[in-house]
C-alpha cells in the first residue's frame, strides 16, 4: 500500500515492540519477568482518582477550553512557582495529551525544513523523530557511559551551526538517568540566547531525582532565556498516571498560541476527568511523590547491588528516572549474539526476562532495565539475567 513519504520515514516507537512481545507472552501463560516498563506500577494516589469519579458525577463530561482549564493551568503555575520561584500566566500554559504531546505540538510549531535541532543520546527516540516529523533536521550530541551519561554543554554547544534553531534537553533522561546540571545548562542557555537558539526542555521525570542535587532547570532559563525556552512537563511519572494522558507546555504566549491552534485541530483538549484528576494532583499533598520515589531509591541501590554480582555487566548508577542501563558488550561476539537486540530477544526467549535493547535508545551494547516493578520481580529478573549472561560466557570460552 503507498503511504505518504511521511508515514514511510517512521516507525512504531521500538520501546513499544519489546512490551509487546513480552505482553503476547504472558497472555499464554508464559511466567515473563516483565523489566520492559516504562511506567509506574503503583496505582495512581487515591485523591487523585478520588476527583476523576467527583468529576464525572458532577458531570464534568464536557468539551472544555481547548488548552485546558483555568483551574488546571493555574493549578501547574502554582506547582512551577513554588518547586521552581517562575512565574508563567495561564496564556503560557497549555495542557497536552501527556509530555508527549507537549513536545510534539512545540517541536511542530517552532521547527521546520533547514532547520537543525540538537539533541542527546542515548535517548529517548521519540525525540528524535519528532524533530524529523517536522521537516527539521536532528543533530545528535553523544553522551558516554564513562563519565555517568553526562550531558555536557561542552558537548551541546561543539554542535551548534548558523543553521541550529533548536535544542531539546530530557533530564533526567531515559534511558540514562543522567541529569544536565544547573550549571551546564545556564551555559548552554547563555550561548543560545545570543544565536536565537530555542531551549526545549522534557522534564518528565523532573519528580524522580534521588540524591539531593540541584536541578532547577525552569529556574535557570527564566533567568538566561525567558523568550525562548519551552518547558514540558507530565503528570505521567510523577504521579503515577500514565494512562490519564496529561502533560502541558509553559511557554511564551505566542508559542503556546500556536500549540493551542494545532492541537485545536488534532486532539482538542485533555479529557475533562483528567483535568480535575491533575488538578488534585497538582494541588494536593505531594507526599505521595517522595513515598514513591523512596520505594524507587532502595529498587535502584538492590538492584544495583544485584547486578554487581556480575562485573562485566557494567552499570551506571542512574541520578533520576527509573531505569538501568547496563552495558552488554562484554557478552556479545560474531559468532554468538551478535547485538544487545539479539541478547534482549535471547533473554525473552530463553531467560524470560523482557528488557528494552539498547539499540532502541541508540545506544547499542546496552539494555535498559526498568526497575518500575516490584522488589521481588526485579529480584528474580536479575538471577535470570545472571544466570544467562553467566551461562553465555561461559560457551563462548569452551
Ligand atoms: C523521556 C520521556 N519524555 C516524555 C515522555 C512522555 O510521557 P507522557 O506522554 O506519558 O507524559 C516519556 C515517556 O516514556 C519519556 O520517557
Amino acid at each position: 500500500m503507498k503511504l505518504s513519504p511521511r508515514a514511510g520515514r517512521i516507525g512504531v516507537s521500538p520501546t513499544m515492540k519489546v512490551a509487546a512481545a513480552a505482553i503476547a507472552l504472558k497472555s499464554q501463560g508464559v511466567d515473563v519477568v516483565d523489566l520492559g516498563a516504562g511506567e509506574p506500577d503503583f496505582p495512581t494516589p487515591a485523591h487523585i482518582a478520588a476527583a476523576a469519579h467527583a468529576a464525572i458525577d458532577a458531570g464534568f463530561t464536557k468539551y472544555t477550553a481547548n488548552s485546558g482549564t483555568d483551574e488546571l493551568k493555574r493549578a501547574i503555575a502554582a506547582r512551577y512557582r513554588e518547586d521552581c520561584g517562575v512565574e508563567y500566566a495561564t496564556s503560557e500554559i497549555i495542557a497536552t495529551a501527556g509530555g508527549k504531546q507537549a513536545l510534539f505540538n512545540a517541536v511542530l510549531v517552532l521547527f521546520g525544513a533547514g532547520d537543525e535541532v540538537v539533541t542527546h543520546m542515548p535517548g529517548w527516540p521519540t525525540l528524535v523523530e519528532q524533530i524529523r516529523l517536522a521537516d527539521a533536521t536532528p543533530v545528535i550530541v553523544r553522551t558516554h557511559a564513562e563519565d555517568g551519561f553526562r550531558v555536557s554543554a561542552d558537548a551541546i554547544l561543539a554542535a551548534l551551526t548558523p543553521r541550529t534553531k533548536g535544542i531539546i534537553i530530557n533530564s533526567p533522561g531515559n534511558p540514562t538517568g543522567a541529569l544536565i546540571s544547573e550549571d551546564d545548562l545556564e551555559a548552554v542557555a547563555q550561548e543560545a540566547a545570543r544565536r536565537g537558539i530555542w531551549i526545549l526542555l522534557d522534564l518528565c521525570y523532573e519528580k524522580l531525582i534521588y540524591d539531593p542535587t540541584p536541578h532547577n532547570l525552569p529556574g535557570v532559563l527564566a533567568r538566561t532565556l525567558r523568550d525562548r525556552a519551552v518547558v514540558c512537563g507530565s503528570a505521567s511519572k510523577a504521579y503515577a498516571m500514565t494512562g490519564w494522558r496529561c502533560g502541558w507546555a509553559l511557554a511564551p504566549a505566542p508559542v503556546i498560541s500556536a500549540c493551542n491552534a494545532l492541537q485545536s485541530h488534532s486532539t482538542s483538549n485533555v479529557s475533562s476527568i483528567t483535568q480535575k484528576a491533575v488538578v488534585a494532583a497538582l494541588a494536593g499533598p505531594q507526599q505521595c511523590v517522595s513515598d514513591m520515589l523512596d520505594e524507587y531509591r532502595r529498587r535502584r541501590d538492590q538492584v544495583t547491588a544485584w547486578l554487581a554480582a556480575e562485573p562485566r555487566l557494567r552499570v551506571v548508577r542512574p541520578a533520576g528516572a527509573f531505569y538501568l542501563f547496563p552495558d552488554v558488550s562484554d557478552f556479545l561476539s560474531p559468532d554468538g549474539l551478535r547485538t544487545s537486540a539479539d541478547l534482549a530477544q535471547a533473554l525473552l526467549d530463553d531467560a524470560r526476562v523482557a528488557v528494552t535493547p539498547g539499540e532502541a535508545f541508540d545506544a547499542p551494547g546496552f539494555v535498559r532495565i526498568s526497575y518500575a516493578t516490584s522488589l521481588e520481580e526485579l529480584r528474580r529478573g536479575t538471577e535470570r539475567i545472571i544466570g544467562f549472561v553467566r551461562a553465555l560466557a561461559a560457551v563462548a570460552q569452551r
